[in-house]
């Protein structure tokens, strides 16, 4: 893949190279440098040479963690030619055991293996401390390694020490060469951001110039000189992705754009009428609302597996914007709120096909369909750089705020079949628990909180009359990219509340559980 970055705006002359080895966490690396202002990116060790190393031009290196242990073979290996470019390094855990065996220390597999929390000794004051950490105290950090360095290579210095690792952080401060064993890029290492921050800003000496401002005024530039004159249609979805896109394309290039609303019957409550008041009401940007629920509903109709749910809406969706789309003329271009996250190459050690748990809908196709060229104008972002994006735009906080939301929409949230009279009963829960949410001020310390509609009903009694209705499941969970989980610890009075308000005000509803499943081994959805 070629880097993402052009080469002729400034906004990227500040470029930081994360080279990865497949650590679960190597995302965290790249957000964490972005937080300190600092654009960079990530890429497969495998394909990091010389000639991507010119072009790419990195002012500082970063080495990920990973799985493979040096001392096996064929594990991988970085690039002769990264440790002769003369820019800054830093490797972290696996980073740092490469660097010690490629620059001529030893590695050796530890008896002494740490994982989870560890103290750490500082032994030396370093540039990579600076107004975090000083000599001679201890601290706590994130450790996740069976091998250890056994000896450093010439030049090094030992910076800190922990229990299983006698060399927890390593330098040769003359090359400006760093490595640590345990991993800043966690949150479970307190101080880590501030390291990764005056390892970017102080030792590599870069200013910070990656502000959402900033990519706010070049992708601008950047959308007008691509498209031109041309039209440009954006799918709206009401989620936050689509939305920041659809926006920032309009400071681009007004009236060119068209939106198309394909309101499925799928949403949540208000979120149709939300969308269209935003769009087209306050933005004025041209809108075209495409109700179709009943379509949705018919199609879907006897329906009860989750993949066949999936791919219905996920055809139907195409076929009616495609219907839709072929009445804007002269349309060149389809936008799309892909972020890097979507982007990025993953690191495969045998080149095996990663399993697909769930098919995820999107208009995969559509533009080869209907020949349109494609305008990804969040390629380069993550998720809370949208959210920031979005707030510089102007959307209001509590949308740009909003949990994720999948595709298929509330399809996935009743197992079995789907009708409108079971999508309006979820509808009204689902709102409830939110608005419990809101008010309890835990919305943004959750990833995503819904309800799901199960097809069970039990026996309950209200007043003196018995009742036979359905259970309702509360699913609330934390997460940093939604591929892992864990669920979310409410306070029983809480769940209490939830639980009360619902059964007395949603008809249809007469119990009400909450799911403490984390992922893996559960999904965050329930189908
Ligand atoms: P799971 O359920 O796989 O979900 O743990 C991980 C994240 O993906 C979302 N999700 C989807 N998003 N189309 C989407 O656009 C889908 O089919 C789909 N299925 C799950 C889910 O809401 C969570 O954020």
């Amino acid at each position: 893949m070629e880097h993402l970055s052009n080469p002729d705006d400034t906004l990227h002359d500040e470029r930081v190279l994360v080279i990865d080895f497949g650590s679960q966490v190597t995302q965290l690396i790249a957000r964490r440098l972005r937080e300190a202002g600092v654009y960079c990116e990530i890429h497969p060790f495998n394909r990091v040479d010389a000639k991507f190393l010119d072009d790419f031009a990195p002012r500082a290196i970063i080495l990920s963690g990973g799985p493979a242990s040096v001392n096996t073979a064929r594990s991988p290996r970085a690039a002769q030619e990264v440790f002769e470019r003369g820019v800054p390094i830093l490797g972290i855990c696996y980073g740092e055991q490469l660097i010690c065996e490629q620059l001529g220390g030893e590695v050796e597999n530890a008896d002494h293996k740490e994982f989870g929390r560890a103290e750490i000794e500082i032994q030396k004051a370093s540039p990579l401390f600076d107004g975090v950490w000083r000599e001679g105290e201890s601290h706590t950090v994130w450790m996740s390694h069976g091998d250890r360095v056994n000896a450093l290579p010439s030049g090094f210095d030992v910076l800190a020490v922990s229990q299983g690792a006698p060399f927890a952080a390593i330098a040769d401060e003359e090359r400006q060469i760093y490595a640590v064993q345990f991993h800043p890029e966690v949150v479970h290492t307190p101080d880590g951001s501030k390291l990764l921050k005056n390892f970017v800003r102080n030792i590599a000496g870069l200013n910070g110039e990656w502000t959402m401002a900033a990519f706010r005024e070049t992708s601008i530039a950047a959308i007008r000189e691509k498209v031109g004159d041309a039209r440009v249609i954006c799918g709206l979805s009401g989620g936050v992705d689509s939305s920041v896109a659809a926006v920032l394309i309009h400071e681009a290039i007004g009236a060119q754009l068209t939106c198309v609303f394909v309101d499925t019957g799928l949403m949540r409550a208000g979120e149709g009428e939300e969308v269209v008041r935003l769009f087209r009401d306050n933005y004025n940007i041209p809108l075209v609302h495409v109700a179709a629920e009943d379509l949705f509903l018919s199609k879907l109709k006897g329906v009860d597996d989750p993949e066949r749910k999936r791919k219905i809406i996920g055809a139907t969706f195409i076929d009616v914007f495609e219907a839709e789309a072929k009445k804007i003329e002269n349309a060149t271009y389809l936008a799309q709120g892909t972020l890097y996250p979507d982007v990025i190459e993953s690191v495969s050690f045998d080149g095996g096909p990663s399993v697909t748990i769930k098919s995820h809908h999107n208009v995969g196709g559509l533009p080869e369909r209907m020949n349109l060229k494609l305008v990804e104008p969040l390629r380069e972002l993550f998720k809370d750089e949208v959210r920031a994006l979005g707030r510089e735009l102007g959307l209001p906080p509590h949308f740009v705020g909003r949990h994720p939301f999948p595709g298929p929409g509330l399809a996935i949230r009743i197992p079995g079949e789907v009708t409108k009279e079971r999508a309006d009963i979820l509808r009204k829960a689902d709102a409830i628990y939110l608005e419990e949410i809101r008010n309890a001020g835990l919305y943004d310390e959750i990833w995503q909180a819904f309800a799901v509609l199960l097809p069970v009903r039990t026996v309950g009694v209200m007043g003196d009359e018995r009742t036979y209705d359905n259970v309702l499941a509360l699913r609330a969970v934390t997460s940093t990219d939604g591929m892992t989980a864990d669920y979310y610890p409410y306070p029983h009075e809480f769940l209490g509340r939830c639980a009360t308000r619902i059964i007395n005000e949603v008809r249809g509803v007469n119990r009400v559980v909450y799911d403490i499943t984390s992922k893996p081994p559960g999904t965050i959805e329930w189908e």
